[in-house]
């Protein structure tokens, strides 16, 4: 089942879950343990790492403890190009903290092997104990990471082709469709539903239809958020607008 939780804005929702990030850090941490994150791109996520962004900076938190692991990454993007998802991370979250680079992981769209890139990223997950706490947003063709209908639960960190809805959505970041990858690396749907606590973030009213199917409909393929009803502890921070349909 998955839980929603209305925000009064995204400004709070984002603080909320930020709070929540902090408090694993500092538990984990005093007992000796890294936290691992698993992260997300696009704008959803924005609050949410200026948030804790702030919280390094104004409340010290510190990010030394803390392993990440993205989403997804588009095929044949490299570090430098602006709309890689390793420079969004750079740019809006990785370079204001203090995390270790070589606690950073994000697939690598430029691989000369795409499979066996997969497959050291799923074992590089695993080595560093699973994922405490995985943030998601949601795509308008249900959509997690970069999970396009139709993908099975049981989906692993794979090449998948992106459908024309998101390459559409995601051509306002590039400014022009045909510069928008065709292809990408995500982790799979099995992946993200082994995270041991989800957070899947949704504002405004283009998430409202999507965040009912996916809250509402029987689990398939057809609808890869759907899925996310199996996970013990799933939690969808919504405001008004994207919680309307409910
Ligand atoms: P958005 O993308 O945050 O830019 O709306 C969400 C997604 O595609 O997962």
């Amino acid at each position: 089942m998955i839980r929603t939780r209305l925000h009064p804005d995204k400004q709070s929702a984002a603080q909320a879950i930020a709070r929540e990030i902090a408090d694993l850090i500092e538990i984990r941490s005093k007992s000796g343990k890294p936290t691992v994150l698993g992260l997300a791109t696009g704008s959803t996520p924005l609050p949410l790492y200026a948030e804790l962004i702030r919280l390094h900076r104004e409340e010290g938190l510190s990010f030394r403890s803390v392993i990440t692991f993205n989403l997804d990454e588009y095929e044949g993007l490299g570090p430098d190009h602006a709309q890689s998802y390793r420079y969004f991370m750079e740019a809006n979250l990785f370079g204001h903290l203090d995390i270790p680079k070589s606690a950073i992981h994000i697939p690598d769209g430029r691989a000369a092997d795409p499979a066996g890139e997969c497959a050291a990223y799923e074992a590089a997950i695993r080595a560093a104990g699973g994922i405490d706490l995985q943030v998601l947003g949601i795509g308008r063709t249900g959509h997690i990471g970069f999970n396009e209908p139709p993908s099975a639960v049981d989906s692993r960190t794979r090449w998948v082709h992106l459908d024309e809805v998101t390459r559409k959505d995601n051509s306002v970041f590039f400014g022009d469709l045909a510069q928008v990858p065709h292809g990408a690396l995500t982790m799979g749907v099995a992946t993200i539903l082994e995270a041991r606590r989800v957070a899947l973030l949704a504002f405004g009213e283009t998430k409202a239809d999507i965040v009912a199917r996916a809250v509402k409909e029987t689990p398939s393929a057809g609808c890869p958020a759907t899925w996310l009803q199996r996970h013990q502890d799933c939690t969808f921070h919504l405001d008004a607008a994207a919680a309307k349909r409910l």
